[in-house]
């Protein structure tokens, strides 16, 4: 195990990905972390479809979104993760939802995916989240049921080549501190 600065500051969106197969093992272990992310209540509300067969991730490709930089990566990639949330059960008790903001699936899915981009990357592994896509194309491939959502599409595997960090905020610019 890395240091877990190195681990966050290190990870990178990878888009270019080896020819070669994720072993199951190691698949588990980015599955581990899911299973152990923070989420509302302990709602666990994640499902996640683990893609490998190359029909599915072409018809997965053709989903996405004119220019979207990840495109390639979708076939290119070993496996996809379809990371999917079930509905009304993350901020909600009795059936009722509990704040204004309502259903907080993509939160918890934002953690978990967070989650599984750390681990994948100390275990060696590039991934890069995917969210801009035909969403209901994509949950019909993947034949996803009533009362979830595919959320997002990650394609993982051994990075070919890595990328600059793109530029981030200073601290300072961001950083409120006593009142906004
Ligand atoms: C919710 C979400 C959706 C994203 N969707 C896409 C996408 O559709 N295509 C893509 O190439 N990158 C996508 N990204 C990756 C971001 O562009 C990337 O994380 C950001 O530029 C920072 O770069 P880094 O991940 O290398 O630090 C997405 C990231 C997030 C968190």
């Amino acid at each position: 195990m890395g240091n877990l600065m190195e681990i966050i500051k290190g990870r990178r969106s990878i888009r270019n990905f080896l020819d070669k197969e994720v072993p199951d093992a190691i698949l588990n272990q980015v599955l581990e972390a899911v299973q152990w992310s923070p989420s509302w209540a302990n709602t666990q509300c994640w499902e996640v479809v683990v893609v490998r067969k190359p029909e599915l991730k072409q018809k997965l490709q053709e989903t996405m979104s004119k220019g979207n930089p990840a495109t390639k990566s979708i076939v290119e990639a070993p496996v996809i993760l379809g990371i999917c949330g079930k509905l009304e059960s993350s901020g909600y008790y009795k059936g009722q939802v509990t704040t204004k903001f309502g259903d907080w699936f993509l939160f918890d899915l934002g953690l978990a995916t967070q989650s599984l981009c750390l681990a994948a990357h100390d275990l060696g592994l590039g991934t890069v989240i995917t969210g801009l896509f035909d969403h209901d194309k994509a949950r019909e491939i993947l034949q996803v049921h009533a009362g979830f959502e595919l959320v997002s599409l990650i394609p993982l595997g051994f990075p070919a080549k890595g990328s600059g960090a793109p530029k981030r905020r200073e601290i300072s610019e961001f950083t409120h501190y006593d009142s906004f």
